[in-house]
């Protein structure tokens, strides 16, 4: 029997629709291939749907995504937009939707594929075998916490405030999340924080340790942010699975993306406990080569992989887009942004050809 399944589609800003396109062609070759129906509906967000309707994230995008199995999104922002007030910028959509859709968990993986090594500016001996799995915190923390703004002082002097607060519930959903990644890969979990200095992080921390004691099989670790950007950096394969807050979340995966050569290839999934998953590239919008067939789709493609393993359990076809990635790899194409020596560069719908071949 054919399963069906509702996909909402955010192509989103910048290189975000050409990505998209590809991801879509991936899907529609596999939905045949493996018997699944897919039913997309697309939506706006971002600055696409700030031209459009004056709003980064409309109501009817939230109430699409709801109503969908799973949110398949490219990527926002762009020059354009940067000079408007925060409440109208495209990354307020962006943070809009994950808070809408409670989705606190974002998993963000770090796999160094062996035919790109040479595309990492690292050392081969220092990143051959990255495996790495950030879960980040992401609807908590200082990206959230209140009081924020731009206030004026008693003296009349004005002051921006940001406030990291996270509660006992979110820290524990999050750290459970952590633990159990941790459980199916090899049970090596580091805490990420910066409890020397800061009350909101001791706490964090204290409640990793607490809740360690219900997964005694994985080995719980802690480090300050510092000296793990340092650690990413200098022995990234020390590394297993990251729980972190928000903030250094965000910081920590771009350092940790980089690894593995290009920011270009690496997927994501943002999932809360009842509404459909987010899957989205870890990259942003890259405004600078939008619409010119250069932008690398393989991240989007691979972020259609993921939810496919992770909203509908289809862990077959999962593999298969993931294996058919390795293989165009394998025949030496490549796009602008992993390109090496001897490789055959190719366009975003050209590696998206080949691609769809290789299924
Ligand atoms: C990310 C991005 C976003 C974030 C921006 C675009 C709001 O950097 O997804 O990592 O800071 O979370
Ligand atoms: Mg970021």
């Amino acid at each position: 029997m054919t399963k069906q399944y509702r996909i909402t589609l955010l192509p989103g800003d910048g290189i975000g629709p050409e990505i998209m396109s590809v991801a879509v062609r991936v899907l529609k070759t596999i939905g045949e291939k493996f018997a699944l129906n897919f039913e997309f509906q697309e939506a706006l967000i971002g600055g696409s749907a700030i031209d459009a309707t004056g709003e980064p994230l409309p109501a009817a995008t939230l109430e699409t995504c709801k109503n969908s199995d799973a949110v398949l999104l490219a990527a926002i922002g762009g020059y354009k937009w940067d000079s408007l007030p925060r409440h109208l910028r495209p990354e307020t959509g962006l943070l809009g939707l994950r808070s809408g859709l409670q989705l606190f968990a974002n998993l963000r993986p770090a796999t160094i594929l062996p035919q790109l090594i040479d595309a990492s500016t690292l050392k081969r001996e220092v990143v051959e075998g990255v495996d790495i799995m950030v879960v980040r915190e992401l609807t908590g923390g200082i990206y959230f916490g209140q009081p924020r703004g731009v206030f004026t002082t008693e003296t009349g002097e004005k002051r921006g405030v940001n406030t990291m607060a996270y509660t006992e519930s979110e820290i524990d959903r999050i750290g459970r999340v952590a633990f159990e990644t941790a459980q199916k890969r090899s049970k090596r979990l580091c805490s990420v924080d910066k409890a020397n200095v800061l009350e909101v992080s001791q706490f964090w921390r204290d409640r990793m340790i607490a809740l360690s004691a219900e997964y005694p099989d994985v080995e719980l670790s802690h480090l300050y942010v510092d000296n793990a950007a340092m650690q990413l950096v200098r022995a990234p394969k020390q590394f297993d699975t990251i729980v972190t807050s928000n903030l250094f979340g965000d910081i920590l995966s771009d350092a940790a993306a980089m690894l593995t050569g290009s920011i270009g290839m690496l997927p994501s999934a943002s999932l809360g406990a009842s509404n459909p998953g987010v899957y989205e590239p870890v990259h942003g919008s890259a405004p600078d080569i939008a619409g010119q067939d250069k932008a690398n789709p393989l991240a989007q493609v691979l972020s259609a992989a993921m939810m496919l393993r992770y909203s509908f359990d289809q862990a077959e076809a999962a593999t298969h887009i993931e294996q058919a990635v390795l293989k165009v790899l394998d025949q030496g194409y490549r796009t602008g942004d992993i390109m090496s020596e001897g490789k055959t560069l190719v366009g975003c719908q050209a590696i998206g050809d080949v691609l769809v071949a290789a299924l």
